[in-house]
C-alpha cells in the first residue's frame, strides 16, 4: 500500500499553518505504464483515521489524449493493497501479467468526482465539502483512470487530480446516492429500466449535481424527486442526459430540496438493436443503468442510504412499484 497521503502532508503542516487553510494534495498516478488498449488502472491513498478532512474542490490534471475518463472513489476498503491495479468495470477474462485485477473498492464504494474527456469539471458549491477520514465511512480515496490506448515501452503516465481540502468543518456536507437497476433488455426492443426509493431518513437533501452511466445501448437517463400529494404525484425532474455524452457530473435542473417521504426515482431508456438479449452485468457485453445524485445536507451527515436498486425489467417498473405512482411522465422521462 502506498502510504503517501494526507497523514504525511498534515503532519508537516500542523506546526506551521492554521487549520482554516485550504491545502492541495496531488493525487497522481505513480508513473504507470498502460501496457494495452482499453485499460482501467486504480491507485489508492489512505486517509489519516485520526482527523476529519473536507474535500472542497477538484482540479483535473490529465491529458486528453491519454485519459478517457477519471473517477475518484471513496472507499472504506480499497480493492487491493497494491499501489496500482487493473480495475476495469468491464472485466475481460484475459489474465493481466502487469497488474492484479480487482474492483476500485472492496467495501463501501461511492463516487465523489468524475472527469471525462472534453468536459469542464464541476466545482462543489460554496461551503460544501466531502467529509473523509475519522468520522466518515471514506477511509481511502481511489483514483481510477481509463486509458484508451497502449503506451509505448518508454512512456509512463502521471495523470490525476489535485484535491483541495481543509480541516475546517464545513457547514454543508456532500453525499452521493446511486440509483440503478438489474434486469435484461429483450432483443430489438426499447426497454425502460426503472427504480424508485422513498426517503425514510429524517433529513433534507439539496441536489446539486448528477451523473448518468450506461454502456452502448442507453439513449436517455433521467432522475426525479416525486412528491406524493393527495391531489396526485408531482414528478420534479432532477436531471436528464444522453449517456453517450461525457459521463461527468452536471448541474441539476432543479435544486428544490428533497425531504423525508419524497421518492427518488430514475429511468434508463435502452435501445437494444441486437438480435439477442442484453442483461445488466460487469462485462463489456453487458449493460448498466446508473443515475448518481450528488447533494448536500446542512448541519447534518449525508444519507445512510447510498444505493437505490431495483430488479429492473421484466420484474420491476414504476407502474408496478409499491408507491402506487400516478402521473408518471412517460414521454418526458425518455426524450432529451
Ligand atoms: C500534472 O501535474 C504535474 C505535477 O504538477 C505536472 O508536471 C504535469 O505536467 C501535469 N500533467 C498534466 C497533463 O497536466
Ligand atoms: C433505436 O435504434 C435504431 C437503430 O439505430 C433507430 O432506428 C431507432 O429509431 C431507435 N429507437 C429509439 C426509440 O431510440
Amino acid at each position: 500500500m502506498n502510504y503517501l497521503g494526507f497523514p504525511i502532508l498534515v503532519c508537516a503542516y500542523l506546526t506551521s499553518v492554521s487549520t482554516h487553510e485550504v491545502d492541495t494534495y496531488d493525487f497522481l498516478m505513480p508513473n504507470v505504464w498502460p501496457h494495452r488498449d482499453e485499460l482501467y488502472l486504480c491507485s489508492p491513498i489512505r486517509i489519516s483515521p485520526r482527523n476529519n478532512y473536507y474535500i472542497v474542490g477538484f482540479q483535473p490534471n490529465a491529458t486528453m489524449h491519454t485519459a478517457h475518463h477519471m473517477l475518484l472513489y471513496g472507499c472504506s476498503e480499497p480493492g487491493t493493497d497494491d499501489p496500482v491495479w487493473s480495475c476495469g468495470e468491464m472485466q475481460s477474462n484475459e489474465v493481466d501479467d502487469q497488474y492484479n485485477t480487482a474492483s476500485p473498492c472492496r467495501e463501501g464504494s461511492q463516487i465523489v468526482y468524475a472527469w471525462a474527456r472534453d468536459a469542464p469539471s464541476l466545482e462543489l458549491p460554496k461551503d460544501v465539502g466531502f467529509l473523509i477520514g475519522k468520522d466518515s465511512s471514506i477511509k481511502y480515496l481511489v483514483l481510477q483512470i481509463h486509458y484508451m490506448h497502449k503506451f509505448p515501452e518508454n512512456k509512463r503516465d502521471n495523470s490525476g487530480v489535485f484535491i483541495k481540502y481543509t480541516k475546517e468543518p464545513m457547514r454543508r456536507q456532500a453525499g452521493v446516492i446511486l440509483l440503478g437497476t438489474g434486469g435484461a433488455i429483450p432483443p430489438n426492443k426499447v426497454e425502460h429500466m426503472e427504480t424508485a426509493c422513498t426517503m425514510r431518513e429524517d433529513k433534507v437533501i439539496h441536489p446539486f449535481a448528477f451523473r448518468t452511466h450506461t454502456h452502448a445501448l442507453g439513449t436517455a437517463v433521467s432522475g426525479y424527486a416525486v412528491r406524493q400529494e393527495p391531489s396526485g404525484d408531482v414528478w420534479q425532474l432532477i436531471g436528464k442526459k444522453n449517456p453517450q455524452l461525457p459521463q461527468m457530473f452536471y448541474p441539476v435542473a432543479d435544486t428544490t430540496p428533497v425531504r423525508q417521504g419524497d421518492v427518488l426515482a430514475a429511468r434508463c431508456t435502452m435501445n437494444n438493436t441486437n438480435s439477442f438479449t442484453v442483461k445488466i452485468g460487469a462485462t463489456n457485453k453487458d449493460e448498466m443503468c446508473n443515475f448518481y445524485l450528488m447533494y448536500w445536507v446542512e448541519n447534518s451527515s449525508p444519507l445512510d442510504q447510498k444505493y437505490c436498486f431495483s430488479a429492473g425489467p421484466p420484474y420491476y417498473y414504476w407502474s408496478r412499484a409499491p408507491q402506487n405512482f400516478n402521473r408518471i411522465p412517460d414521454l418526458e422521462a425518455s426524450t432529451l
